[in-house]
């Protein structure tokens, strides 16, 4: 384990502290992005996933607030979150036993910059529909990102998606202002994070053996990600 991954973790726990964010009694926290950005990450991730069933894994499900959402709305997959935090495993199990949603499991606790997809309870889940990530690798050192990468190209079912959402650069260059100073405040944070380029993504995508980027454009700015696992 790289130093620089240690570090992610208590500031994202600070980021959802109950001194900072609400939260419920039962432990679960809330997103302050959920009521931006849920319900365009949905109804993308329901066109990109029509027609496919098994069981989607999410990388850094933070809160769960997110997550435990996409199970009721799109009942037909299976969903495990994971993080890892133990504070946000707490609230993802917790939005979970509140909505109730026989679809969505038990979070497991993976880190995404470790061989999370030779974990036990990984591989207990067979060839993955898609892995999803929103809003992590900018947000965590670039292991975790490589990690993510690679742990896809061994679950994924052939021609399933790797989905990311979030800030990308573009050929080196953010697409706007105020991407560039979301960059700048990320970095001052913590050196090793930072908005990613799509083409370093992209390389990483390829090693892996998956496909090339799919693209789906978000409000502001952002972009959901596919990069589907070569057949054969
Ligand atoms: C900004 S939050 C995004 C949460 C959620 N996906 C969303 O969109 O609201 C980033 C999450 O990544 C998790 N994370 C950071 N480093 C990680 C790692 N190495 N392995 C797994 N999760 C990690 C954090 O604990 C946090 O929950």
């Amino acid at each position: 384990m790289s130093d620089d991954r240690a570090a992610a973790t208590p500031q994202h726990v600070a980021q959802y502290s109950p001194q900072n964010t609400d939260s419920a009694p039962d432990g679960r926290l809330y997103s302050p992005n959920f009521a931006n950005n849920y319900a365009p990450i949905r109804d993308a991730l329901g066109a990109l996933l029509a027609g496919r069933c098994g069981t989607v894994l999410e990388i850094g499900s933070g809160t769960g607030h997110h997550v435990a959402h996409y199970a009721l709305e799109i009942p037909r997959l299976a969903w495990v979150p994971s993080d890892i935090s133990p504070e946000h495993l707490a609230s993802i199990a917790a939005w979970g036993a509140t909505l109730g949603c026989a679809n969505l499991a038990a979070p497991l606790h993976l880190d995404a910059a470790a061989d999370w997809a030779g974990d036990p309870a990984v591989r207990a889940l067979g060839s993955l529909a898609a892995v999803l990530c929103c809003n992590v690798i900018h947000i965590a050192p670039w292991a975790v990102t490589e990690g993510i990468v690679r742990g896809a190209g061994r679950a994924l079912a052939p021609g399933a998606p790797l989905i990311i959402y979030g800030a990308f650069r573009r050929g080196g260059r953010h697409v706007s202002e105020s991407d560039a100073g979301f960059d700048a405040a990320l970095r001052a944070e913590n050196p090793a994070w930072g908005v990613r380029d799509l083409d370093e993504v992209a390389a990483l995508a390829a090693e892996a053996g998956l496909g090339p980027a799919r693209l789906t454009a978000m409000p502001r700015n952002n972009l959901l990600v596919a990069f589907c696992r070569e057949s054969g």
